[in-house]
């Protein structure tokens, strides 16, 4: 039977009651907790791949994404104030659809956190080199990024040597240090035990939102109507297409929903907290996209009337015969906002963003790694993993094994891949623990209907399938490396399953493996 092992959801909760964490978050903590984990590369760089998919159309990408996140965000609520432990869709699903599932769960978790941490570490990386050309220090090409691995790796598939694909091969690096840097100092952070504090996580959410607002504002009196023709030249698929990396934009909201336990008055603040922390990314998204739009235009490079794939080695090379700086269009660049307000003649203050962006994105980074720990730490503590990875630090007390696997994988990931394509990835393990959600909260409605739920997802059976379909459009929509990575890493999760999780789980062993003390579920600290 492959659906008999689920999780006691009292045996769970009796943890979660254990743990007894003091219940003191408000809406605005929550709000200011969400804010401070989504926004991140999303906005800072990928706005430019997102425009070479849809141009201008993007701003319809963002409105999609934002739409599926809220649903999805509903879902997550109503089992995050349930089941208020760490884990959070791995653990949902264990007590719902079974072990098997859980796994697979917690296996596509990997992408989402642990490759969602790379990608921010290359925005940062991005924002880094920027920062340290505009003080006149230049960082070597060759390791400040993967591009001409990337073109080698595509000539070793493509008949032709392009121009393209030789010039990328010219001016691209091997190898992107700087976000092997910032991946391996948050692991020191989290082995030594640095959690944010709620102060740190609130004044960096202010520069963020600082920097976001300055460039409104300098954008918006430059706007010209016609950079938004044509809307979509790309149509419909090119919309949806960025919709689904963009996506990226709104990861971390999920870090709301597993402080519940530590909410006052769950039923009526995490919701506030995810939807308003949603909403305001949102309105902040559309704004920042409009501005970049309007003020530079953000129409696709073509060839042969196909916009050309960011993050290609074919892209790569077009945009650097396309000349540098002020003169490359929005979709070449890496650091886009930074770049929108170079070209409209606002250097230093692009600096400033820079700047922003080279301070806050390392607390994304941070979080994610930390979600990727928690969610290890929890498969290990259920057998399903190695033991030694749940080990705890004797004097750090934390998961430092776990903390050093994790931190390893980002960094080698970050190491040699670009950011669109990371994104991409961490998106397809996302949408499919989103999915996964939306089924849990429904199959707990039937099968334990009377449990106390502190949070109801309003109108859950018309909120969840739209989840689902969500989840299932913007799966599709993603680049096919990215649609079909999941299976591919789906199957290698059940090999390790069925030949080595499966015999050692506590569960089908016949014991619960909760203990009382599981390490905080979020990595801020009140
Ligand atoms: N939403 C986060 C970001 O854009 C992950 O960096």
């Amino acid at each position: 039977m492959l659906f008999d092992r689920v999780k006691s959801l009292d045996a769970i909760m009796a943890t979660a009651e254990k743990k007894g964490l003091h219940r003191s978050l408000g809406p605005f903590q929550l709000t200011l907790l969400g804010i401070g984990a989504v926004i991140g590369t999303g906005i800072f760089v990928l706005t430019a791949e997102a425009s070479q998919k849809a141009g201008p159309g993007m701003l319809a990408s963002f409105i999609i994404a934002g739409f599926v996140c809220g649903v999805a965000a509903l879902c997550y609520s109503e089992l995050a104030s349930m089941v208020p432990v760490a884990g959070s869709a791995y653990t949902y699903t264990y007590a719902v659809v079974g072990e098997m599932m859980a796994w697979m769960v917690g296996w596509a978790l990997i992408l989402e956190y642990a490759v969602g941490a790379s990608a921010v570490a290359v925005g940062w990386s991005n924002h880094a080199i920027g920062l340290a050309q505009g003080l006149g220090y230049h960082f070597p090409a060759a390791i400040s990024n993967a591009d001409a691995l990337m073109a080698k790796v595509e000539l070793m598939f493509s008949a032709a040597p392009t121009a393209d694909i030789m010039e990328a091969l010219r001016i691209g690096g091997w190898i992107n240090v700087p976000a092997v840097l910032v991946a391996s100092a948050v692991t020191w952070l989290l082995i030594i035990g640095t959690t944010e504090s709620a102060r740190v996580n609130a004044v960096l959410v202010l520069i963020k939102i600082t920097a976001l607002t300055m460039f409104i504002f300098l954008t918006i009196p430059v706007m010209n109507a016609e950079h938004f023709t044509p809307f979509a030249p790309t149509g419909a698929s090119g919309i949806f297409g960025a919709a689904a990396s963009i996506f990226f934009a709104y990861v971390g909201f999920d870090a709301v929903s597993t402080a519940a336990e530590e909410t006052k008055n769950p039923q009526r603040n995490v919701p506030i907290g995810l939807i308003g922390s949603l909403v305001i990314c949102t309105i902040f998204y559309l704004l920042v996209a409009s501005g970049e739009i309007g003020a530079i235009g953000a129409q696709p490079v073509m060839d042969a009337g196909v916009a050309l794939a960011p993050g290609s080695a074919e892209f790569t090379g077009r945009c650097a015969l396309m000349g540098a700086g002020a003169t490359q269009p929005l979709v070449c660049s890496k650091e886009a906002l930074v770049h929108v307000l170079d070209t409209i003649g606002w250097p230093s203050l692009g600096r400033l963003v820079g700047l922003a962006a080279v301070l806050a994105l390392p607390s994304v980074v941070l979080m994610m790694m930390f979600g990727q720990t928690r969610v290890f730490f929890t498969m290990a503590r259920d057998g399903l993993l190695p033991a030694k990875l749940a080990s705890v630090h004797p004097k750090y007390r934390t998961p430092h094994v776990v903390t050093l696997v994790t931190g390893m994988g980002t960094a080698i990931a970050a190491a040699f891949l670009p950011v669109g394509k990371l994104a991409d990835y961490s998106n397809s393990g996302t949408l499919f623990a989103f999915l996964m959600v939306a089924i849990a909260v429904m199959v707990l409605r039937k099968t334990d209907p009377s449990r106390k739920r502190p949070f109801r997802t309003p109108g859950v059976f018309i909120v969840a399938p739209l989840a689902i379909v969500g989840c299932l459009v913007l799966y599709f929509s993603l680049p096919m490396t990215a649609i079909l990575l999941l299976p591919i890493w789906g199957g290698l999760g059940l090999l390790v399953y069925f030949f080595y999780s499966r015999s050692r789980s506590h569960v089908g062993r016949g014991f619960e493996s909760d203990t009382p003390n599981d390490p905080p579920s979020t990595g801020v600290t009140r």
